[in-house]
């Protein structure tokens, strides 16, 4: 028996790379997987490889994102997994010089996208008494990137969206959880980019070593947590360090008169 037998899982961006792989890996672990992408070529060749269904949607359209979980339903009998994937990087670090176009261009699919499939997918899911949610952010959600500073916020957006909306999902049966790949091997890294690690001897994991950590994220139960996968490392929830809140007044609740935060993120008269 595999680990995800009976389950139905929609996936976006499924048609290469890191989706590609967990689609491979969902159903070889006994889950019907529906293939969401807007390569219609691509996203066909790999539901014809699993023998399953392929639906052409642009995550950043929220009809089209809709009518994906719809088809998902109506083909497969439900969604139980959503992986919220797709996603594009663009490369460009002089914040002086991005274009309004470009700029519009990675925010409809990293951030819009996610939004949309996050309210399909709790949708689908309550039809369904629960199931699990996963938005692909990155390393780059959890850190700076100078390289491509627009991703970076992209994928910070999407950290600070599941870790807030998971809580209330926990009462729907619904789990919510980030991955957070580091440097992986797979077409949104360009050829010269892919030589500068391989000159720098810096490994790329295989898209392989992310759907295994999809796999645990969705079979542990646990939920509002951010998955790091690394290389030569098994995938694990980061630890957020604690950010300091006020220090109040045990008598009125309020920062007391005359008492001033230290800087430390302690007060001090
Ligand atoms: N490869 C890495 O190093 C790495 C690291 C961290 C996070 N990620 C993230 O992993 C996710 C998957 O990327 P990947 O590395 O597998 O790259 P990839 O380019 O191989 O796959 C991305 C897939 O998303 C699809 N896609 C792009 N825009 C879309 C849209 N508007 N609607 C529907 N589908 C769309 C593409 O057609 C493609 O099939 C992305 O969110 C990416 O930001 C990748």
């Amino acid at each position: 028996m595999g680990e995800l037998e009976g389950k139905v899982a929609l996936i976006t961006g499924a048609a290469s790379g890191i989706g590609k792989a967990t689609a491979e890996r969902f159903t070889a672990e006994g889950a019907r997987v529906c293939i969401v992408d807007f390569d219609a070529d691509a996203g066909r060749a790999v539901a014809d490889a699993l023998g399953t269904v392929f639906v052409q949607a642009d995550a950043g359209e929220s009809s089209e994102v809709d009518a994906a979980f719809a088809a998902c339903e109506r083909e497969l009998g439900g969604v139980d997994i959503a992986f919220l994937n797709a996603g594009i990087a663009i490369g460009h670090s002089d914040m002086a010089t991005l274009s309004d176009e470009r700029y519009r261009q990675i925010m409809r699919v990293n951030v819009d996208g996610v939004v949309f499939g996050l309210r399909a997918a709790i949708r689908a899911l309550e039809r369904r008494g629960g199931g699990a949610i996963i938005a692909t952010a990155s390393i780059a959600g959890l850190i700076p990137f100078p390289p491509d500073p627009i991703y970076d916020a992209t994928k910070h957006a999407v950290v600070g969206l599941i870790r807030s909306a998971a809580p209330p999902l926990a009462a729907k049966n619904i789990t919510a959880n980030t991955v957070n790949p580091g440097m992986t091997d797979t077409n949104i890294l360009t050829d010269d980019a892919k030589q500068m690690f391989a000159t720098a001897n810096f490994p790329l994991m295989p898209a392989s070593q992310i759907a295994e950590a999809l796999v645990e994220i969705v079979t542990s139960g646990r939920t509002g947590e951010c998955w790091v996968c690394q290389p030569g490392r098994d995938a694990e929830p980061y630890r957020f360090h604690g950010v300091p809140g006020p220090r109040l007044d045990g008598a009125t609740g309020r920062v007391p008169p005359g008492v001033t935060e230290a800087g430390d993120g302690s007060w001090a008269h």
